[in-house]
């Protein structure tokens, strides 16, 4: 019997809401296929180019989902939905099952490298806002909340400079530049790997998070 008194800390919140950046993080739950994918269809054109996953019919969206909800209950990879917020105080529309807009995806897990690595996009209409650069913000606080954290990793093409400014914008540092498989229309067979050191991350500010959970946690490894 799971004594409730004490907090679990083998995983991160399930909801962060980012109150400035009008979006709410929350980890997949099995209802999202149709949101998640409705969201990848919509954004094809836009995601193509760098994510090897854009064409994915429905199925693989619900194996994607399927394997987000898998690895946050083993520890291993948290991922999130990102979601509007809704300005008049109710519940998300992508909380709410059935209800869309999701406007992106994001997750921090153990690469194989052994480092903390933080992936992301967006739907097409939803750049430009610094949404991700908010959600990044976030994943790295998350990522060095745990204590065996000790440097954090962006990876992205060297062709894709958007995602490169995200890491620049949050002072991460162009660490190496490694030779990855053509996966994507756009990938060159290069790769940027970002990273920033737990001494180098900047005191997280007070959490915006209306979550009930912990503040740290200790990852499965
Ligand atoms: C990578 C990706 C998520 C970046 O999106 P983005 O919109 O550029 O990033 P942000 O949401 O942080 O927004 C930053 C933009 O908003 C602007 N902005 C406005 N308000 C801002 C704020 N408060 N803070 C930061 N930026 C802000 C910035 O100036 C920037 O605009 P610019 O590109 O014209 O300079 C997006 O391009 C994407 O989904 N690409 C396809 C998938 C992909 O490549 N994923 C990464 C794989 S490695």
């Amino acid at each position: 019997m799971p004594d409730a008194s004490r907090p679990d800390r083998s995983a991160p919140p399930e909801r962060i809401e980012l109150t400035a950046a009008g979006v709410v993080m929350r980890r997949h739950r099995g209802d999202d296929v149709d949101a998640l994918h409705e969201a990848i269809e919509q954004s094809r054109d836009h995601l193509r180019l760098f994510m090897f996953w854009a064409d994915q019919d429905r199925a693989a969206s619900a194996e994607f989902v399927g394997r987000a909800v898998a690895e946050w209950d083993a520890g291993t990879a948290f991922g999130y939905l990102i979601t509007p917020t809704d300005p008049t105080g109710a519940p998300a529309a992508g909380d709410v099952p059935g209800r869309g807009s999701v406007i992106g995806g994001c997750g921090v897990g153990r690469a194989p490298s052994g480092l903390w690595e933080i992936g992301y996009w967006l739907r097409s209409g939803a750049t430009g806002r610094g949404v991700m650069t908010a959600v990044a913000r976030a994943l790295t606080d998350l990522a060095f909340s745990s204590s065996n954290t000790e440097r954090v990793a962006i990876r992205c093409d060297v062709a894709n400079t958007a995602s490169a400014a995200v890491a620049r914008r949050l002072g991460f540092t162009l660490t190496d530049t490694v030779d990855h498989p053509v996966q994507a229309p756009g990938h060159t067979g290069r790769m940027m790997v970002w990273t920033i050191g737990r001494g180098e991350w900047p005191v997280a500010p007070p959490p915006q998070s209306s979550s009930s959970e912990p503040s740290s946690f200790e990852p499965s490894s």
